[in-house]
């Protein structure tokens, strides 16, 4: 693999690229990296490289034509690849992807970045490292280098190492432990000291599901897993986070069609979907909040027939569901009862189809993974503003840029939750 580095600092990558398995690589030839300095190609007496941006604004935009000059010095380019916070996510996906290229040109930009034509005079792919902003792109370009050339054949002593390390199989690593095995009273798992090997393999795989679940369930939904695997899972997918969240379907103050305060009847459909939400998500608890006593007594029917009468028998699955439903005559009686089971008043969060909403969903999955959080859900068309104003948070609308985003209750529940917890978060 030859690497061509276009950079304003080209000292930057000598310390990187002369130690450990990269120095290694190189001396053997595995590797090879050409320097070329953008500022070698400039025109003017001071070798300037930057300009002021068009537009205004602070900062320098790195100059087209040494950029363009230096990608065209090099005999054989490859693919060549800028590095940008604003490009394609590198993973190891990408880095198997480019492992396959015999030659790589990483472009490193600097100030505010380059200008934006360099695309239209070099054929190129803007790659990012990570949702984060960096003085410049050699660090970055270092880590796609060390990603891909642990991927040539040989790079590393063993060739079975990169086959069993984070992201190879779609899961993060599993954890690993060295002697002592005893370290102050800390002992290293027991299975790993059994010496059954097929113990092992399996304790490794169910660590790696459980650390890949706590941190990125959006890799878990991506990877194939087997049977054993969901059991597995079935058995311990409960989080912290879904534990944490208690839903509140709120059916007085809500507005009407005509945005008068009123209160709205109970939807069988209603209790029956968002319960089964609940209970597949692992909250907390979900509570139907009515004043009005005929309406309470509907639902106390209501989940008595499935929790115990004929509905028991005719659908044992949904005994499961409805135990988590829990009728209350107002918020404050719902709140009272949260605080009970879990000795500390919950957050209260509102969610609406309307405004701009006040947290984001990455801020409210950050709460949820140290405190509780009451999420409302207004029926009719919508929490009241009296409720919006009490709450501590106001979550943006679902479909907020779309012309019509006029869900059902139960359906917000859904996607709201699953936005929150499920496996695209
Ligand atoms: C200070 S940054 C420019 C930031 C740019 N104005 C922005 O806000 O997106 C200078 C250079 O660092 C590199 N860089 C910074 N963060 C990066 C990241 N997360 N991934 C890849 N390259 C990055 C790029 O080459 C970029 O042109």
């Amino acid at each position: 693999m030859n690497y061509h580095l276009i950079s304003i600092f080209p000292e930057f990558f000598q310390g990187p690229l002369s130690c450990g398995l990269m120095g290694r690589a190189v001396d053997r030839g595995l590797i090879s990296y050409s320097l070329i300095n953008p500022r070698d190609f400039a025109r003017d007496k001071h070798r300037s490289v930057d300009d002021r941006p068009y537009g205004g604004g602070p900062g320098m935009v790195m100059s087209l034509d040494p950029l363009i000059q230096a990608v065209e010095s090099i005999p054989d380019p490859g693919r060549v690849l800028v590095l940008s916070p604003g490009g394609r996510l590198f993973d190891q996906t990408m880095a198997r992807e480019l492992a396959a290229e015999e030659d790589l040109t990483l472009v490193c930009g600097r100030y505010e970045g380059i200008d934006a034509r360099f695309q239209q005079f070099v054929p190129s792919e803007t790659v990012s490292i990570g949702d984060f902003v960096l003085n410049g792109g050699e660090s970055g370009a270092l880590c796609l280098m060390e990603a891909i050339s642990r991927l040539q054949p040989s790079f590393m002593g063993s060739a079975d190492s990169p086959l069993e390390e984070s992201f190879s199989s779609g899961l993060f690593d599993h954890p690993h432990y060295t002697r002592p095995a005893d370290y102050k009273g800390t002992m290293v798992p027991e299975v790993l000291l059994s010496g059954d090997h097929r113990k092992i393999s399996r304790w490794r795989r169910e660590q790696a599901l459980l650390a890949t679940a706590a941190f990125r369930p959006d890799l878990l939904a991506e990877t194939l897993l087997g049977p054993e695997d969901y059991s597995f899972l079935q058995r311990t997918s409960r989080t912290k986070a879904g534990r944490n969240l208690y839903l509140g379907l709120v059916h007085y103050p809500v507005l009407d069609k005509r945005n008068k305060t009123t209160a709205v009847s109970l939807t069988n459909m209603d209790i029956h979907d968002i319960a089964r939400v609940s209970c597949s998500y692992g909250l907390g608890g979900f509570y139907v909040i009515t004043p009005l006593q005929d309406q309470q007594e509907l639902a106390r029917t209501l989940v008595k027939h499935w929790r115990e009468g004929a509905g028991k028998k005719a659908n044992p699955d949904r005994v499961r569901a409805m135990e988590s439903v829990e009728i209350a005559a107002d918020l404050r009686e719902s709140l009272t009862r949260i605080e009970d089971r879990c000795g500390r008043p919950p957050k209260l969060v509102a969610t609406s189809a309307r405004g701009q909403g006040s947290m984001t969903w990455k801020d409210l999955r950050t709460v949820l993974y140290k405190e509780p959080v009451f999420l409302l859900l207004g029926t009719g068309y919508g929490l009241a503003p009296e409720v919006i104003q009490g709450v501590n948070e106001v979550l943006p609308p679902l479909r907020a840029g779309s012309p019509y985003n006029h869900l059902s209750v139960r359906t917000a529940a859904a996607v709201t939750v699953d936005r929150i917890l499920g496996e695209g978060g």
